[in-house]
C-alpha cells in the first residue's frame, strides 16, 4: 500500500484506458474519499453524477476539446456545486477542489487512472442539459477514470524556492529541490 506522500507525488493525468471496467466498489471508494474532503463550516457543497452509460459518455465526448479521453474512459464523474448548500462561493469551490484531489488520489490507490477535466466547463450548458443537472447546480468538473494503460507519464512542476518566501514575500525560503 502506498502513502498518502507517495500517492500525492506520483499521481500524474491519466488519459489512456484499457478496455477494463472499473467496479463499483471502486467507485464507492471513490465517492466515499470524495465526500470525506473538508469542506466550510462543513456544509459539503457538492454533488457527484456517476456516468457508466455508454451513450451518456458518447454525448459528453461532444462537450468537448477532450473527447478522445472522454470516450476512452471507463467511468465519469461529474462534480457539481449545489448552490443551495453554498456558504460563501470561493470557500465553497475550494472544498470541492479538494473533494476532487481526494478522487484522483483514490484512484491512485486503487490502481485507477484519472484527469480532472477543466475545459469542458465551457459547454457546461450542454452538460447539464444531458445530465439533467438542476438549475441550482454549477459544473465544477468532470474526472475521466479507467485502468491506465502502462506508459511512462513525466509532469514538472516550480521548484518549492520560486513558489515561497519566509515570514514575508520578496525574503526567498531557502530550502532544497
Ligand atoms: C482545474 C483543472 C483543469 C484541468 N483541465 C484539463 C482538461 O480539460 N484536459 C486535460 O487533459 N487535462 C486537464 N487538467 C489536467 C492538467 O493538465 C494536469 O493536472 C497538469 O498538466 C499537470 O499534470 P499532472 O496532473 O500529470 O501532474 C486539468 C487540471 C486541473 C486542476
Amino acid at each position: 500500500m502506498s502513502t498518502t506522500i507517495e500517492a500525492i507525488l506520483n499521481r500524474r493525468s491519466v488519459r489512456e484506458y484499457t478496455d477494463e471496467p472499473v467496479s463499483e466498489k471502486d467507485i464507492n471508494t471513490i465517492l466515499d474519499c470524495a465526500r470525506w474532503a473538508p469542506s466550510g463550516l462543513n456544509n459539503q457543497p457538492w454533488k457527484f453524477i456517476v456516468v457508466r452509460d455508454e451513450d451518456t459518455i458518447k454525448n459528453l465526448a461532444q462537450c468537448t476539446h477532450y473527447s478522445t479521453i472522454v470516450l476512452r474512459s471507463k467511468v465519469l464523474i461529474a462534480v457539481y456545486l449545489d448552490n443551495e448548500e453554498m456558504y460563501h462561493h470561493d470557500k465553497d469551490v475550494m472544498a470541492i477542489g479538494a473533494s476532487i484531489q481526494n478522487i484522483l488520489l483514490a484512484c491512485v490507490e486503487l490502481g485507477l487512472g484519472s484527469v480532472w477535466l477543466g475545459e469542458i466547463l465551457k459547454q457546461a450548458d450542454m452538460v447539464n442539459s444531458i445530465l439533467e443537472a438542476p438549475e441550482n447546480h454549477e459544473l465544477m468538473a468532470v474526472i475521466a477514470i479507467g485502468k491506465p494503460v502502462e506508459k511512462e507519464r513525466t509532469s514538472s512542476r516550480k521548484s518549492i524556492a520560486e513558489l515561497t518566501f519566509e515570514n514575508k514575500f520578496g525574503k526567498k525560503w531557502i530550502g532544497s529541490n
